[in-house]
């Protein structure tokens, strides 16, 4: 069929639905809602059989609707309707909740129902939730709505409130007097849940030192203990603040915009805070492997199980800054040095990595330069893991990656992915021309012409065209958790297979060969040159696609990119 996409940004759930139907050998486009007479232009030029909307904050005009069956991907179970499903969900604690594909009609989220998928809500953010269990619903309610669609003959359900299954109902937008923490009264639990609901927008309002800011992201601490309310502690670049009952680590912030002032951004809660932060506030650091053992928050953990090390690392938004960087180099030197045959690298949900931190680029006195130690620490880590000769590493995603985040995966001997990620190994849509050895490990491991396909196109790939190009070797069914336990069942087969001290003797000769070959240094300092270039000469296009993209800057028209159908 000839499906047209529209959808309020690319984001992760439109990206997954355009994997999906294209393996599903569907021709897909894709139309941003950026206004009626555009969409209205693509559409006749597209000629959709099928019209549907996999995110979309806005109204689809009467004539389309009445011209075409359009379906709307609504995240919220049978008669739920309004603009903050998901934040009432975790707000009011729900066990499960569901995604519902309904027509679009003249009132919003109220025609009838193609599909409708539970899923389980976990104890995360909002976006974690959306970019995970959300979507793995989604994907199945669209896949059944387009198969109904398709087959004919299919009466969708009318929104009927009579009947047993329709439990949703209408709620109103979820607006910042609900979401406000009451540091003195509210327990750690009512926090988080308030912290997750608002994750990753629009934060909860609150006031620091005598600021307004919103707070983003949030979790438990389970030692530290102060006065409600109080900052207790710092660690790596995030907050702790004592509740009625406990602690909560912060690890983003984002100033409230000043009237007339510059848009502001998300920002390491401490780099936000700046000279406002008093100097008796203690940085209270954790060792990854302490972490792995308790409940507080720490972007690293490293533990062993049955001869396999397991270096976790979890990032906000994917996004490594150069000290994000370093820790992590730090961390995985360190399991360099364990007596494990097998090294695995990866998140336990989420996103495994997108690449450099754009937000803290963007907020530094001169972005270029801290561009350009980024991308060098990013290398730094990418250059050990490819040069680790004496185990076998293995990139672990269960969650998406782009960016220098695939490259970073990619420097591991072995890729295993969840099959429901998204990979957009690709770097032209920042205007950069991309390291972290891509020109070392993506040829090798797809061969020339895909690589530049893959580069160019600039499209999303789910895992399992991924794997049928090579990109990653394995993918594994289930949720994130249901993936683990496979990883780790692998990775302890792996660990003992008398098979693996042989791997390591090839692995070992395969690096020296290449090596003589072409050494690593010489792919780095080829990228780094054209980086330096996209970095510091003035003509180049990142700064400005950097700007837009830290401040969500809407394009003026659907990309080039996507509108062909593929
Ligand atoms: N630096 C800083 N923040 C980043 C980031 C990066 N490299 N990549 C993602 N984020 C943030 C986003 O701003 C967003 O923040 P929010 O929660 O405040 O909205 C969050 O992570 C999730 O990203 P979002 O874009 O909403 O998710 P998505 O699933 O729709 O899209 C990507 C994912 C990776 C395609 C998109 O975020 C992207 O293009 N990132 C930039 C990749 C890149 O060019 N990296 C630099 C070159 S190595």
């Amino acid at each position: 069929m000839r499906i047209l996409l529209v959808a309020s940004a690319f984001n992760s759930l439109t990206q997954r639905v355009h994997a999906e139907l294209r393996e599903h050998g569907h021709q897909v486009g894709v139309e941003l809602a950026l206004g009626d007479e555009a969409l209205r232009a693509r559409i006749a030029e597209f000629r959709p059989e099928l019209i549907l909307a996999p995110m979309l904050t806005t109204a689809i005009p009467e004539d389309v609707w009445t011209a075409h069956t359009v379906l709307i991907v609504h995240p919220g179970p049978k008669g739920d309707r309004g603009p903050s499903s998901l934040d009432w969900a975790i707000h009011e604690g729900a066990p499960e909740w569901g995604v519902t594909v309904l027509q679009a009609v003249a009132e919003m989220d109220a025609g009838p129902i193609w599909a409708s998928e539970p899923f389980p809500v976990a104890a995360c953010g909002k976006s974690e939730l959306y970019r995970n269990e959300v979507a793995d619903a989604a994907v199945r309610a669209v896949l059944t709505a387009v198969h109904r669609f398709a087959t004919g003959g299919f009466e969708p359900e009318p929104l009927d409130y009579d009947r047993p299954d329709v439990r949703g109902r209408l709620r109103p937008y979820h607006e910042q007097r609900y979401r406000r923490i009451d540091w003195a009264a509210d327990d750690t639990a009512t926090v988080l849940r308030k912290l997750r609901a608002a994750d990753s927008q629009p934060g909860v309002l609150d006031e620091l030192f005598g600021r307004e800011y919103f707070l983003h992201g949030g979790h438990r601490e389970d030692r530290l203990r102060g006065t409600p309310g109080a900052v207790i502690a710092t660690r790596d670049g995030a907050l702790c603040r004592a509740t009625a009952d406990g602690a909560v680590w912060l690890p983003q912030l984002r100033s409230r915009r000043a009237p007339g002032g510059p848009p502001t951004f998300k920002q390491p809660a401490v780099a936000a805070l700046g000279a406002d932060l008093p100097a008796d506030v203690p940085e209270v650091p954790v060792s990854p492997i302490e972490a792995a053992t308790r409940d507080t928050w720490s972007e690293l953990r490293y533990r062993e199980e049955n001869e396999v090390g397991y270096l976790e690392f979890a990032f906000p938004g994917g996004a490594m800054s150069t000290g994000q960087c370093r820790r992590l180099l730090a961390a995985y030197r360190y399991a360099c040095t364990r007596p494990v045959g097998v090294l695995v690298l990866g998140p336990a949900r989420d996103f495994f990595s997108n690449g450099i931190h754009l937000n803290v680029i963007e907020a530094a006195a001169d972005p270029a330069v801290e561009s350009w130690h980024n991308i060098n620490a990013m290398n730094d880590l990418v250059e050990a893991i490819l040069t680790t000769t004496d185990k076998l590493v293995v990139s672990a995603l269960a969650g998406n990656a782009a960016a220098g985040g695939v490259l970073l995966a990619l420097a591991a001997d072995e890729v295993w992915c969840r099959e429901s990620v998204v990979l957009n190994p690709h770097y032209r849509l920042m205007g950069l021309h991309g390291s972290e050895y891509w020109t070392y490990t993506l040829p090798r491991r797809v061969g020339t012409a895909a690589a530049e396909r893959l580069t160019n196109e600039a499209l999303p790939v789910g895992a399992r065209a991924a794997a049928a190009l090579g990109l990653v070797d394995r993918t594994l069914p289930g949720d994130a958790a249901q993936f683990w336990s496979r990883v780790r069942q692998d990775a302890e087969n792996l660990s003992a297979a008398t098979e693996l001290a042989d791997r390591l003797v090839q692995k070992k000769r395969r690096r020296a060969a290449d090596e003589a070959i072409k050494p690593l240094s010489a792919y780095r300092a080829e990228e780094l040159a054209q980086m330096r270039r996209n970095f510091f000469h003035p003509g180049e296009p990142y700064h400005q696609l950097r700007r837009n993209f830290v401040h969500k800057v809407r394009p003026a028209a659907t990309p080039s990119h996507l509108t062909i159908a593929r």
